[in-house]
């Protein structure tokens, strides 16, 4: 368990930003997320809350669930297309059998800063992906970061491909993600995140991957005593509303919604960040044992990996990667 001394510190949630909006009626958003109430997702969750239900002069109410609570990333998808549930905001990899242009970034080491992310995300590429993702019964409002996925086990430290010979590692339902980890000597299983916890301390997997905010804030290090920084995926997050639910909204408040989206991203990309490595050090402190990659102990990664490129470069699309690399 981690010192309380040792607490992070979490930028504070902002002030509101913009005027009441008025329009007719009375609504209620049930948002719900896959990670914890202790991440940083939830704490821009929180902020969207109080943004939304500020400036609509609590004609919208917020409701928030963490942990999966009203399903995992790709239950809640599905409730949002029934209508069950009004905003979700999953990993992108997951949902690649709907939108499979998301799969750009399941592809390992691609996008080499943050700021590269929010470059590509917030740009022209970002827009049109969240165009082209409003159907299906869904509305993609906007981004916000998982972040940087590291590697963690019960077995033995890794510091190259070798070390993960036969390792059964969990990963997201993906099949690029689940082509890394062949590629690269592991047994990979994809399952939920929400099955992960109990298969993990059962050893029906040996490790997983995830940033270190999930890792911490889902208790892993009870269960997992390696770790290794090897940054090899950087997972957006994407706002999604039920389109069942938009169309009721009135215009002025599906703007509110689209404006607190873009704001609860920006903050919670802050908080992601400034807990990072707040949060690497925290779970060293508390004896997990964290091995960080050197460049040329990355670089092998990436080569070994190489393959993965091949293998998806067609379906994915030559340009859209090399847009993004352009982007670095
Ligand atoms: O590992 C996953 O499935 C995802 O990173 C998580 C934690 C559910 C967030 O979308």
């Amino acid at each position: 368990t981690l010192q309380a001394s040792a607490a992070p510190e979490i930028p504070p949630i902002p002030a509101v930003q913009g005027d009441v909006v008025q329009a007719e009626g009375d609504f209620k958003i049930k948002f719900s997320i896959g990670t914890t109430q202790s991440g940083a997702q939830y704490r821009g969750l929180e902020y969207f809350e109080k943004i939304v239900e500020q400036r609509s002069d609590g004609h919208i109410q917020v409701e928030l669930f963490h942990s999966a609570q009203l399903g995992d990333d790709l239950q809640a998808v599905s409730n949002l297309q029934s209508g069950t549930l009004e905003m979700t905001a999953p990993s992108t990899s997951p949902l690649v059998g709907m939108f499979p242009e998301f799969a750009v970034f399941d592809l390992p080491f691609l996008f080499p800063t943050p700021e590269v992310a929010d470059k590509v995300l917030d740009g022209e590429i970002g827009q049109k992906m969240l165009d082209d993702a409003s159907r299906q019964g869904l509305v993609a409002i906007g981004w916000a970061e998982n972040g940087y996925r590291q590697l963690t086990n019960s077995a033995t430290p890794v510091t190259s491909p070798d070390d993960l010979d036969g390792l059964k590692i969990r990963t997201m339902q993906n099949d690029i993600h689940l082509g890394i980890w062949r590629t690269l000597g592991a047994n990979p299983t994809p399952m939920s995140f929400a099955e992960l916890f109990t298969a993990l301390e059962q050893g029906v997997v040996d490790g997983q991957e995830n940033p270190w905010i999930t890792i911490e804030a889902s208790k892993f290090i009870e269960v997992q005593d390696y770790a290794s920084e090897t940054n090899h995926v950087y997972t957006p997050f994407i706002t999604l509303v039920s389109e069942r639910f938009w169309n009721r909204l009135p215009a002025g408040y599906q703007q509110l919604v689209r404006d607190a989206a873009k704001q609860m991203g920006d903050y919670e990309r802050e908080v992601s960040r400034t807990l990072n490595d707040q949060i690497k050090q925290q779970l060293k402190q508390a004896g997990m044992q964290i091995t960080e990659l050197t460049p040329e102990q990355v670089e092998v990664f990436q080569e070994k990996l190489a393959p993965v490129y091949d293998d998806w470069r067609d379906e994915i699309g030559g340009e859209l990667i090399d847009a993004i690399r352009k982007a670095s």
